[in-house]
Parts: C-alpha cells; structure tokens; sequence
C-alpha cells in the first residue's frame, strides 16, 4: 500500500492486511528452518539428556515486575494493550541466543522476553483465545541481520553444519551479525556491531528491541525497552564487573542479574517507533533499520522491576522447563508482521513442544502472577 492512499495527519502508516507480502518461496524456507532447528535440538536433547530452547537457551534469571501503561497516551500510542493506563503483571526472562548452553564470557546477543499477565481481550492464536497473556520478545540489537526466511535458513544452514564444532559456530554466528548493516545508536552516531571478542556491553544497562514489525492497533511499530531508574542508564554501555567475569567464567550474567536485584529496584521504560514509510521503514526486511530521525520511539509504559530472588532454584525451572515465550502469545492488535516473524509461528511451536515433550513438563499459560514461584 502507497503511503499517499492512506493519509492520516501524524503521516504514520495505517495497519492493513496487504502491508505484508509474501515471499517467492517462503513456505519451503520456513518448513527448511523449522525442521533444521528441530534437528539440531535433537543434538543439544542428547548432549544434556534435557530438552532446551531451539534458541536463547540459557536463562539468566526469572523475574517479577510491573508494566504500567502510561495515562494521556495521544491516539497513535494509545493502541491494543496500550488503549488505557493500566498495571499488569510481567514474568521477565533474560537469556543469551544460542540454542545451547555457554560459558557467558563468550560473546552473544542478549534476550530479554517478557510476558504480560492478566490481559482480556480474545488471542490472535486460536487455540490459545482465551489466554490472559501478550508476550514481548526483544533482543538487545535493534535488527536481525539475517531479516528474511531466506537469509535466516542460509545462517541456520551454516550452524547445522558446525555444531559439533562449537569455536567454528561462534565465528559463524558473529560473522553473522557482522554481516549485517551498520546500526545507529539514539544519538544518530553511525556504530559497528558487538565486538565478538568479549561478551558485550552490561546486560541491565542495554536496550532491547522487537527488531522486526509488529502491529500496533491502526498503526505498525517496532517495540523497545531501555534502562530509566538512574542506576540501570548508569550500566548503559558499560562493561561487566571484570572480577566477576574471572570468578564466574561460566555464569556471571547470571550472578550480575541475581546480585543487582539484591537489593535494588530497577525501572526501564517500553517504546514504540511507528512505520512512516513502507519503503524506508520495511516490514518485509528485519535488517533494514528504522531510523530515529524519520520516526524516533516514543514511551508508552513503564516497567518496575523490585528486589527479588531472580535465580531461586524453582524459579529456573518454572521459566525453563514450564513457560514458553512466544511472539504469537498476543493480541489481534499486537500481531507479529513480515516473513521473518510469520516464519516463527512454526519455529516456537515446535520448539516448545517438543522440550515439554522430552522433559515431561506442562505447557501452561500462566493466568495469576501467583504462579510465578518464589
Ligand atoms: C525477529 C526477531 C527475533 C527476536 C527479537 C527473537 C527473540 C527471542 C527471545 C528473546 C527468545 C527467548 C524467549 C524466552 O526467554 O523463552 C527467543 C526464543 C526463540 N526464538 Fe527467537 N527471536 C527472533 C527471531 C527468531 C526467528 C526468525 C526464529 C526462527 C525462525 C526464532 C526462533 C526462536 C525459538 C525456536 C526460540 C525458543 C522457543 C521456545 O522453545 O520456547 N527467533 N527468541
């Protein structure tokens, strides 16, 4: 759709059926990926006699916390979830990519998936219609290199290959990324990506991003979520405690989440970037950025996080080995947009049943924020 045939005064594009489109071959690339995932997670299932996550398998703590939707949105915020100021529930799931378990001083993309509890509203999956959850998926670049199915099967092609060599597949998975475009930061400064050689900037100074589109009611939107309270924005950028880093080879993400929230409250805050322009702004491509200067991210939540035992032994295995985050667990309004996001609708099935399946767990949507163990 011609951006000119939907006029509208914010020049943000309306949300319509045709916006995406799909692509030459896209059916047989996705079942490609899907069943290729699925083989090597039948590696990892042998090599630690537990079913994992196809990706972004090794957590680093579970956590509790608190969205508020911000009052006096203006219309092209207040849209699906963020129609009225309201507190939910959130289970918070911060994790690194790959689908198998390493050491953390290996450098890697962060996860940070949060599922927002006690949301009314028929699900876009109709056999999930009556759950109460919306589920937010971010990851801490603002795109996917590999941001087509295409693009997506050749990278995953390439780790099937490797993955009994694990040094090899780091090179791959960082020649990946590198790959990809250069990104500019929120001040419009061109950067490289990560330096693969360390494991990255502070995983609770860093923002996190949707990196592909999603709808957001009338409109389309990438979604973003970064540090506010003074002492998470003081970690942006910054390394990670460097004797940690040595004590802790294997886990000192982990011991960094668990020891912040000690004792200490964060606070980060949810934006939305709006698509002006289907051309610069493509829904169809996860590699192309957004730029902030055609459409910067404006706040539409915050989100509270209190101190807390992040990594209690029932905690790891409730967000392991019991939930499943899923960027279909959502709302009609919030529904994922573009090939490189339809083709996950299979991915995260498959994935997910198959680790309830081999570990004997329930697969449940949480419906009470009670059922988050302590
Ligand atoms: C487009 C941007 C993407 C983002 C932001 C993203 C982010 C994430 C995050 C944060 C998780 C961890 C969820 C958790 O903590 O349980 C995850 C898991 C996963 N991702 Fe993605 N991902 C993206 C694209 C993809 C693609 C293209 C595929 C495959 C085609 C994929 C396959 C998976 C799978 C299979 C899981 C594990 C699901 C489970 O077993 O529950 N992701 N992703």
């Amino acid at each position: 759709m011609e951006e000119s045939e939907s006029p509208n005064p914010n020049g943000y594009i309306r949300y319509s059926d045709d916006i995406e489109v799909k692509q030459p071959n896209e059916d047989e690339d996705s079942r490609a990926v899907v069943e290729s995932m699925a083989r090597v997670n039948k590696i990892m299932f042998e090599r630690y006699r537990h079913a994992i996550r196809d990706a972004h398998a090794k957590n680093h703590g579970i956590l509790r916390g608190e969205l508020e939707v911000y009052d006096n949105l203006p219309e092209h915020l207040a849209q699906g979830l963020f129609k009225q100021p309201k507190k939910y529930p959130v289970i918070i799931r911060f994790s690194t990519a790959p689908g198998m378990i390493e050491p953390d001083k290996k450098s890697s993309q962060r996860g940070m998936a949060i599922k927002i509890i006690g949301v009314e509203g028929e699900k876009f999956l109709p056999e999930e219609k009556n759950e109460l959850t919306q589920d937010f998926l971010l990851v801490n670049y603002p795109i996917i290199p590999t941001g087509t199915v295409k693009d997506y099967l050749d990278q995953q092609k390439k780790i099937e290959d490797y993955i009994n060599t694990p040094d090899l597949f780091q090179t791959v998975q960082g020649a990946m990324l590198v790959a990809g475009r250069k990104i500019k930061n929120l001040l419009g400064q061109e950067e490289e990506p990560n330096n693969f050689s360390t494991p990255g900037s502070h995983i609770l100074g860093d923002r996190y991003f949707s990196m592909a589109a999603i709808r957001y009611g009338d409109y389309v939107a990438k979604i973003s979520i970064g540090p506010k309270s003074e002492n998470v924005a003081a970690l942006h950028g910054k390394d990670m405690d460097e004797q940690l880093q040595k004590d802790e080879p294997e886990s000192f993400l982990t011991t960094i989440v668990k020891n912040f929230f000690k004792d200490q409250t964060a606070v980060y805050e949810l934006s939305a970037q709006l698509c002006k322009d289907l051309k610069k702004m493509p829904v169809e491509d996860g590699s192309v950025q957004w730029m902030e200067e055609d459409s910067p991210y404006q706040p539409i939540a915050s989100l509270t996080i209190l101190p807390q035992d992040t990594f209690s032994p029932q905690r790891r295995v409730y967000g392991d080995d019991v939930l499943s985050y899923n960027p279909f667990h959502c709302l009609p309004a919030h529904r994922p947009l573009g090939n490189i996001m339809r083709v996950r609708r299979l991915a995260y099935e498959t994935s997910s049943k198959y680790r309830h399946h081999m570990n004997a767990a329930p697969r449940v949507e949480p419906r009470s924020i009670d059922e988050l163990p302590d």
